[in-house]
């Protein structure tokens, strides 16, 4: 397969030309729902998608957060206390977490404004989302200042200390994604569904450490 490809340096180009290059080409990215909560004890709840699942032993999970001058609720509220709960997102809650990505005021409930419910975790402050059927209990372990550029972002690092999942879309710990119906975000307003899928089986080439 031969492409023509055009090179960009990004040192050469605006930082929204090659912001729309990376967004669009590293897709489906998930959708952490992250709820937070302040130190006066005022929830809040946004989307990240700039979102993976990082490390098993002890299971841990990162997200990324734009700079803003304030900074965004979610980080200022990480930065108060250590902790926050990643929700799924999934079909049904679609527009939920879209209304929660709107720039409210600090002290705004996005629980309030998305009607979503606030259900209470077993370890951290922040509530999980109980129209999730997955929600993961997060404790801080870093955070990562990537670049303190006005586009620059600081990676947030947690350690997963509980999850809960809804065990009818899961056998045996393993999720169906046909039941989970999980969202991906694409570039631009672009979301898909996770419902095109296909499975491989992986080469059996005898590896050194048994993985
Ligand atoms: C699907 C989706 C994904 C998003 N991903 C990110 C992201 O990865 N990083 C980020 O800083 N903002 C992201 N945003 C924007 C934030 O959700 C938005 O700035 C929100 O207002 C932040 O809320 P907060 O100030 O309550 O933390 C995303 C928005 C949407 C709708």
């Amino acid at each position: 397969m031969a492409f023509a490809k055009i090179s960009a340096d990004p040192a050469a180009h605006p930082v929204a030309s090659i912001y729309k290059l990376l967004i669009g080409s590293v897709v489906p990215r998930p959708i952490a729902f992250v709820s937070t909560i302040s130190k006066t004890g005022a929830l809040n709840l946004a989307p990240f998608s700039f979102f993976n699942a990082i490390c098993s032993e002890p299971p841990a999970i990162c997200f990324s957060v734009a700079n803003r001058t304030p900074a965004k609720d979610t980080i200022a509220n990480i930065r108060e206390n250590g902790e926050f709960v990643v929700n799924i997102v999934t079909e049904a809650i679609a527009e939920q977490m879209n209304l929660c990505s709107g720039d409210y005021a600090r002290g705004v409930s996005e629980f309030e404004v998305s009607g979503l419910t606030p259900d209470p975790s077993e370890i951290v402050r922040p509530p999980c989302v109980r129209e999730s059927p997955v929600n993961m209990e997060c404790k801080l372990m870093q955070i990562v200042e990537v670049s303190a550029k006005p586009s620059g972002a600081s990676l947030i690092i947690g350690e997963v200390v509980r999850i809960h999942f809804d065990p009818t879309i899961a056998d045996n710990f393993r999720i169906d994604p046909f039941k989970l119906r999980a969202i991906g975000r694409m570039g631009g307003a672009g979301y898909v569904r996770a419902s095109d899928y296909f499975e491989m089986i992986r080469p059996r080439i005898p590896l050194k450490r048994g993985d």
